[in-house]
């Protein structure tokens, strides 16, 4: 098989789509921030080096602003309704700010009585920076640690830990001012504002804000040189962007990750994820760990395990369109919050669907890690046919690490209750007996059953070989896709029919798609 080198720039856009979500930004925001602000570079004659500053911080400016979110979320409720008031107002403009904020608190605090809720908005208010300041410091700490994680470079990290920094000196965490504010850092906060400000109000208020906020949040020649040009720069600014124009406006050289780098950015993407809530911190690595060993236990093709792995390390990515106030419920979920809740599968494929070739297959599994067999799951209700291998397995060891956690409305299951509580769910139909009793093998607990029967006899290449002649290739195709010799691909054909029980290629698809092996 070729090596392994996916484009930096897809994984960029998944965390993109990841950080539009959970701060409440509008479709595409981040990749339309990227191309606005790489049309400004153009038209600003920026150096390669800003260029490529600029092209990353517009793509990834909030990737540490899922840390500590619930802290945020327990001193002003939905975090992502505050987030989309502050995007419309200037920050550095104390009077719009505390409107902002005791606008939040009034949300959070609507269930008590009059007085009470004078008294929490009051107290909210008066406490706001001192709970705020560290969080938004950490934010960005977090997002220079996640950069370096996925191999970006000391001057993209650096603009990363200016995210929250103003011209005028009133930003965080340092209160720089001037030049000390990284070029592309300011050319960023400009271009997301003016997309943000459009959004909410129209172009002429947008521009009228801009130039308002010259010498404020904004340098005043940047934002001077952008209002010049705001007609031509901000053309089409309210369409979806494709993954091909941002591919394309990736400074050369073009960063390729190997697999032990998409291993890295993989886990790094997790921890982003997971690290929104303590509840949640180190779930998905936890997931992925025990998918991955559980797909090698059985068997499974290297490509299947891992997808698996790096699925499991997105699956949750989708909950971050939730509000953290809502998973940390302690009571019921009302109706359209359990909806919401229930689509994070889908936000899941979609943020992953700008990765090529090997994402696919991870956007599949995402999609589908809630789902059981007997259609009981969401949020497609799909059912066994429609749940390969790869998918049971990643579905059981969400379900038994999430099982072991604690959650705000219930405690974490010891490791033996936990089990049976998994084996409970392959008696009622739901999960794969196969795919729960790896996982709870590879996680410690005594095995139930010997090797799998429906796939023990099958070596890796076998599966592999299945699935291509299932799918309707040819021998001789087979061996050309798995880069093996056709008399090779041959031999193996042979013995897996032997193994199985068939003797033609239509006997060879029935058995694989009564298995689940073909999608
Ligand atoms: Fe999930």
């Amino acid at each position: 098989m070729a090596a392994l080198a996916v484009r930096r720039a897809d994984f960029l856009m998944a965390l993109a789509y990841a950080t539009d979500l959970a701060t409440g930004h509008s479709r595409d925001f981040a990749l339309r921030s990227c191309v606005l602000a790489m049309r400004f570079a153009d038209v600003t004659g920026l150096d390669k080096p800003t260029r490529r500053g600029v092209y990353h911080q517009a793509l990834l400016r909030y990737i540490g602003c899922n840390a500590d979110t619930h802290l945020l979320a327990s001193a002003f409720g939905d975090e992502i309704a505050l987030r989309r008031d502050l995007q419309k107002i200037d920050i550095g403009n104390k009077p719009e700010l505390v409107e902002a904020i005791t606008r939040a608190l009034v949300r959070a605090f609507a269930d008590l009585p009059p007085e009470d809720l004078a008294k929490a908005v009051e107290r909210g208010l008066a406490e706001a920076m001192q709970v705020s300041v560290p969080i938004l410091s950490g934010h960005c700490e977090v997002a220079m640690r996640i950069a370096e994680r996925i191999g970006l470079s000391p001057e993209i990290r650096e603009n990363l830990g200016q995210l929250y920094e103003r011209w005028d000196g009133k930003g965080l965490p340092r209160g720089l001012s001037g030049d000390a504010v990284k070029l592309p850092v300011r050319i960023v906060t400009l271009a997301q504002d003016a997309i943000a400000l459009t959004e909410a109000h129209g172009f002429d208020t947008m521009k009228a804000m801009i130039a308002k906020r010259a010498g404020g949040g904004y340098e005043p020649a940047l934002a001077e040189r952008f209002l010049a040009d705001a007609d031509k720069l901000m053309a089409g600014m309210d369409e979806p962007v494709d993954r091909e124009t941002i591919l394309a406006l990736e400074p050369i050289p073009h960063a390729m990750l190997d697999e032990t780098a998409c291993d890295d950015a993989y886990v790094a993407l997790a921890d982003m994820v997971d690290m929104r809530m303590p509840f949640t911190f180190g779930h998905s690595r936890a997931v992925a760990e025990l998918a991955g060993a559980a797909g090698k236990h059985l068997g499974l093709p290297a490509s299947d395990i891992r997808a698996v792995r790096w699925a499991a390390c997105t699956h949750d990515i989708g909950e971050l369109a939730v509000p953290v106030s809502t998973w940390m419920r302690a009571g019921a979920l009302t109706e359209r919050e359990t909806d919401a809740a229930r689509l994070h599968p889908y936000h899941g494929e979609r943020a992953l669907a700008s990765l090529g070739g090997e994402g696919k297959a991870v956007a599949a599994l995402v999609l589908r890690h809630h789902e059981r067999l007997d259609g009981s799951g969401y949020h497609r209700y799909a059912r066994a046919s429609d749940l390969s291998p790869a998918a049971r397995v990643l579905a059981a060891a969400e379900a038994f690490q999430t099982a072991r956690e604690a959650r705000p409305y219930r405690a974490g299951l010891s490791d033996t209750a936990a089990a049976a509580k998994l084996r409970g769910l392959v008696k009622e139909g739901r999960l794969c007996p196969d795919a729960v009793e790896a996982v709870l093998t590879c996680a410690g607990q005594p095995a139930r059953r010997a090797s799998p029967e429906r796939l023990a006899g099958l070596t890796a290449r076998e599966i592999e070989v299945l699935r291509l002649i299932a799918g309707g290739h040819t021998a001789k195709e087979a061996a050309r896709q798995l880069e093996i010799a056709p008399k090779t691909a041959d031999n193996h054909i042979q013995n897996l029919y032997s193994k199985i029980g068939v003797t033609t290629r239509a006997g060879a698809a029935l058995y694989a798609l009564e298995r689940g092996l073909v999608e």
